[in-house]
């Protein structure tokens, strides 16, 4: 049974308002978690502006303690992020964590702490090995430092990890500490998505009537069964205000709740949501999923919700004929919602980069200055090439622009021979360090050739070569003179096992195998820029190591 609202003074840091719900996003700690869906600091910055765009109300930005590299990318993004957007950072209720989570985003417009502890007897026994009054005093402990760190003002949350398989009674006991501990938010994750909606309602109607007159109650909802979205909706419907989300469900396993999912059920149901809405920009969602599909290189399933390739396709002659007549008939939300635009304006050797600027526009993209340039020349170079330049390619190559890495290795020309029922040999001429390397090699196709060869030019100069873990390729629209992106992960060759740090490249070019190339090139950058100094952010790997 529900106990009475204890009351308070006023309650330390900022509630969620009580007509809204706040769009936590988790995209960039929960959703890099998905194994191979490490980022670098520049793709998270990325990633983050785009969440800007959107205008979620949180951007959990990384777990600093993880590595430098990501500390760094929070760091970041805590620098850069404005407009109200308040930057999370993660920290496990244990000495060190706090304090590099703070040290990142202390200097944020609105700094946003995020501890958290397992509370179910399952963890608490195999993993953690303590129990209970210990993990409830770690969590005082570490939401009241939190508290006396960043003042009255700040947003603190608390997740007691696995709260939907913690015994009620505790995990409420110590909602209740942590709360009165400084905590202005509590978060109930299903952390292994066990939950089913009925049951998790209630459990959120329980912590909403004891504690949510003083905090925020938020729910992150993993999608083991299918139900991330479910949950997370009957969470709101029991009372929840904060709900944490990612983009195209991208996460651990099978994923977390999908945001644009989400928010696009507020939107298009409210009478099941009377008064509450997000205050997510909803035209910005198509964009923001390519880009997140594009960096991780993670493909959308083309039947997934909202921002799927057949989203908003209809292929039988009944539904053919009900959409043209009326819309509505087969179609619950525009296209033009979610930010899918039939736009007129093409785009050929006679276009300006107004035009150009334009038609981005139309499709997401807000490009100025040299980055608009930069896509402006890309576009009318491959003008020359084919015939008509599509909405796909322009995408491909704003997406290409934003993999850029420093590169330490540079290709400066590339020859293969390959014939029928034979070997291949491939010789690159590759900078490495500034200094010319070129290599010849024998492969059982042309790309494994210029791989081989790419491996022979870098092992002497960096001791380690990459080792191709996938190798994809698919025509970025259709024709024969399409252009072809080349999609590698690839890990160090002196870097084995379940933690070794796997990145991806992608390639771009109407030669396939100038993409392939490319792309393993940029794979080789990126895991040469890991090893450096200024390492970059690849938490999904390293946290996989955290005990
Ligand atoms: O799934 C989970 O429990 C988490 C917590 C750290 C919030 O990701
Ligand atoms: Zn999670």
């Amino acid at each position: 049974m529900a106990r009475a609202p204890r009351a308070r003074s006023k309650p330390a840091g900022p509630l969620a308002p009580t007509d809204r719900v706040r769009v936590f996003d988790t995209t960039l700690r929960d959703g890099e978690q998905a194994p191979g869906a490490g980022l670098t600091a520049a793709e998270k910055l990325e990633v983050a502006r785009q969440l800007m765009r959107l205008k979620v109300d949180v951007i959990e930005a990384g777990f600093p303690a993880a590595s430098n590299g990501d500390f760094e990318a929070v760091n970041r993004i805590a620098r850069e992020t404005k407009g109200g957007i308040a930057v999370a950072a993660l920290a496990r209720c244990r000495d060190g964590d706090p304090q590099r989570a703070i040290e990142a985003i202390k200097v944020a417009e609105r700094p946003h702490l995020h501890v958290f502890i397992a509370t179910s007897d399952i963890h608490l026994k195999h993993k953690l090995r303590i129990d209970r009054e210990t993990a409830l005093a770690e969590a005082v402990r570490w939401v009241a430092y939190g508290r006396q760190q960043l003042g009255r003002d700040v947003e603190i949350e608390f997740s007691a990890e696995d709260a939907s398989r913690t015994d009620p009674e505790f995990l409420l006991k110590v909602y209740e500490a942590v709360v009165e501990a400084g905590a202005s938010t509590i978060n109930i994750p299903d952390t292994v998505g066990y939950a089913i909606p009925s049951e998790f309602a209630a459990l959120v109607g329980r912590a909403v009537a004891l504690l949510g007159s003083q905090a925020t109650i938020s729910v992150h909802c993993h999608n083991d069964l299918g139900l991330a979205t479910a949950n997370t909706l009957a969470a709101v419907q029991a009372g929840a205000r904060q709900v944490e989300v990612t983009i195209n469900g991208l996460g651990e396993r099978a994923g977390n709740a999908s945001l644009e999912e989400v928010v696009m059920a507020l939107r298009t149901r409210p009478t099941q949501f009377p008064d509450l809405a997000s205050g997510v920009q909803t035209e910005h969602l198509t964009a923001a999923s390519r880009l997140v599909s594009y960096l991780t290189g993670f493909a959308i399933q083309p039947n997934k919700a909202v921002v799927g390739g057949n989203a908003f396709a209809h292929e039988s002659g009944i539904h053919q004929d009900g959409v043209i007549k009326n819309p509505l008939t087969y179609e619950i939300m525009t296209p033009q919602s979610v930010g899918l635009t039939g736009s007129s304006i093409t785009i050929g050797k006679l276009s300006g980069r107004r035009g150009l600027a334009n038609k981005l526009a139309d499709l997401g993209y807000t490009l100025e200055g040299d980055a608009l340039d930069a896509v402006y020349r890309q576009a009318m170079d491959l003008a020359d090439e084919k015939k008509d330049v599509t909405d796909d390619d322009l995408i491909a190559l704003v997406e290409q622009r934003v993999s850029e890495v420093p590169q330490a290795v540079r290709l400066e020309g590339w020859n293969v021979t390959s014939s029928h029922g034979g070997k291949a040999t491939g010789m690159v001429a590759l900078t490495v360090g500034g200094e010319d390397h070129a290599k010849a090699a024998i492969g059982n196709g042309p790309v494994d050739a210029l791989f081989e060869a790419v491996d022979a030019a870098v092992e002497p100069v960096f001791g380690w070569h990459p080792v191709l873990q996938t190798y994809e390729i698919k025509a970025v629209s259709g024709g024969e003179d399409a252009q072809g992106r080349v999609l590698v992960r690839c890990r160090r060759s002196n870097d084995a096992g379940p933690g070794a740090l796997i990145v991806s490249g992608h390639g771009l070019s109407t030669n396939i195998i100038e993409a392939s190339i490319e792309a393993y090139l940029v794979a080789v950058n990126k895991l040469h820029g890991a090893t450096g100094s200024a390492a970059s952010a690849f938490v999904a790997t390293r946290t996989a190591e955290l005990p």
